[in-house]
């Protein structure tokens, strides 16, 4: 059962439709998918942090003396999912200058399906700090998963799950194990198929990303 209160943030703003479907396409070239990924990755951003906090300020323009809205100082972090998640980090890293960057890196054990975890790297300084992971594809919604059972026990002050595609048995999945972090997608596609590729998706979202295929 997903609880009632389990977000899911579907961003439809017209350009990030746009460049989603130019990356969809099979023509679509390695420089051209990592440069739409990085455009939209800024739009995701801007939506993720649509809720951050504001203080006022009082500041003097050249002709005036007026109180103006100004961040909290908020301590973010954002974290990638290895590798693919590299792609959303670039935008995210320009539109926070400010935060900070973690990785974690998971694979599937052929044998036993089991997730294993071969890298793990994240500030010190992390709780209480405002969390957002990203990842490209939320398929089977497994590595999201784990990867957030892990990054919890660092005990974050929120987290909020970013990614550019989903599908509804991953959104499933995921809000099932954690139905308090909000998933942001800019598509929820219609089903996996039996290799566990979104369709109608986008391929491999890391080859595509670095041209290793
Ligand atoms: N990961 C990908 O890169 N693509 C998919 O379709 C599913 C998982």
């Amino acid at each position: 059962m997903v609880a009632e209160h389990a977000e899911l943030i579907v961003i439809d703003h017209p350009l990030v439709q746009h460049k989603l479907t130019l990356m969809r396409q099979i023509e679509t070239d390695t420089q051209d998918f990592r440069r739409l990924l990085k455009e939209i990755s800024l739009l995701l951003a801007y939506e993720v942090t649509r809720d951050l906090p504001l203080k006022y300020e009082v500041i003097q323009t050249p002709v005036a003396e007026t109180k103006a809205p100004m961040l909290v100082d908020k301590n973010m972090v954002i974290v990638s999912i290895m590798r693919a998640g590299q792609g959303l980090l670039d935008g995210m890293m320009e539109l926070l200058p400010t935060a900070k960057v973690g990785h974690i890196g998971l694979y599937r054990e052929p044998k036993t399906l089991m997730t294993v975890e071969y890298y793990f790297k994240l500030p010190v300084d992390i709780e209480q700090r405002d969390m957002i992971v990203v990842d490209p594809m939320l398929a089977t919604g497994n590595s999201a998963v784990a990867a957030v059972d892990r990054l919890k026990e660092t005990n974050p002050a929120s987290i909020k799950f970013v990614c550019l595609l989903a599908a509804p048995e991953g959104i499933q999945h995921f809000h099932e194990q954690h139905p308090d972090v909000p998933i942001y997608t800019a598509s929820v596609d219609d089903r996996l198929d039996e290799h566990g590729y979104i369709i109608p998706g986008l391929g491999d979202a890391g080859d595509r990303l670095f041209g290793t295929k």
